[in-house]
């Protein structure tokens, strides 16, 4: 059986998607990742891809502006389908999708959250955390539906809200899990396991301690 094809799409210094690229390195996954696109080209993620060998590929949102916005998608689908891939993983790639994009491929996009959906979905999730006065806080990987990062959640890793937490330190503890999480669920993806991560409560086997 051929490998599943993957993309990773990022905008910027994209170190979960480094995470990622580490493990299925270092484990090898049954996949390929035939793929790295950004709306930046300036992002700093693309240097670390093209060092791998990966082949890179931007397609600048800015051209288009909201109003625009299937334009755009409808060109990142095109992108993504003449690379062949089945699998879409967005690791940092901050560009709301509409439905011309997630319709494309129902069921074949990841995405990872800052927070502990379905709590503070949406951008500044560390302050709205720290203003909410939470005690922990943490980042989910769900699948990308139409709704704002509300798809079926397949995992989830928590971290505690320290009295002393800046937005930036707990921002940096958050992310630590994220690169364990991630790369975990995109490997149990790859290997055939979604049907297994949702039917367990999000987080059940792949939550931090
Ligand atoms: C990560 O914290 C990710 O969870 C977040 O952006 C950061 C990207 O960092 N994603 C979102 O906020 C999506 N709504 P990275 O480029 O180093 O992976």
């Amino acid at each position: 059986m051929t490998h599943p094809r993957v993309a990773i799409l990022i905008s910027g210094r994209g170190s979960n998607m480094t995470a990622i690229l580490d493990a299925a390195a270092r484990e090898d996954w049954p996949c390929t990742f035939a793929l790295v696109l950004s709306n930046n080209a300036d992002a700093r993620g693309l240097i670390t891809a093209a060092e791998r060998g990966i082949s890179t590929v931007v397609c600048d949102h800015r051209p288009y502006g909201r109003a625009r916005r299937p334009e755009y998608d409808a060109e990142l689908v095109r992108t993504l389908q003449e690379h062949a891939i089945d699998w879409i993983v967005l690791a940092g790639f901050m560009r709301i999708l509409s439905p011309v994009f997630t319709r494309a491929f129902p069921r074949r996009i990841l995405n990872i959250h800052p927070s502990l959906l379905p709590r503070f979905p949406g951008l500044r999730t560390h302050e709205r955390a720290l203003e909410a006065g939470v005690a922990d806080h943490g980042c989910s990987v769900h699948l990308v539906d139409e709704s704002l990062d509300g798809g079926p959640l397949l995992g989830q890793a928590r971290v505690p809200v320290l009295p002393a937490d800046t937005p930036e330190s707990l921002a940096a503890r958050v992310l630590v899990q994220e690169h364990i999480l991630y790369p975990a669920v995109v490997r149990a993806v790859v290997s055939g396991d979604l049907p297994r991560l949702l039917s367990e409560p999000a987080g059940a086997s792949l939550d931090q301690p």
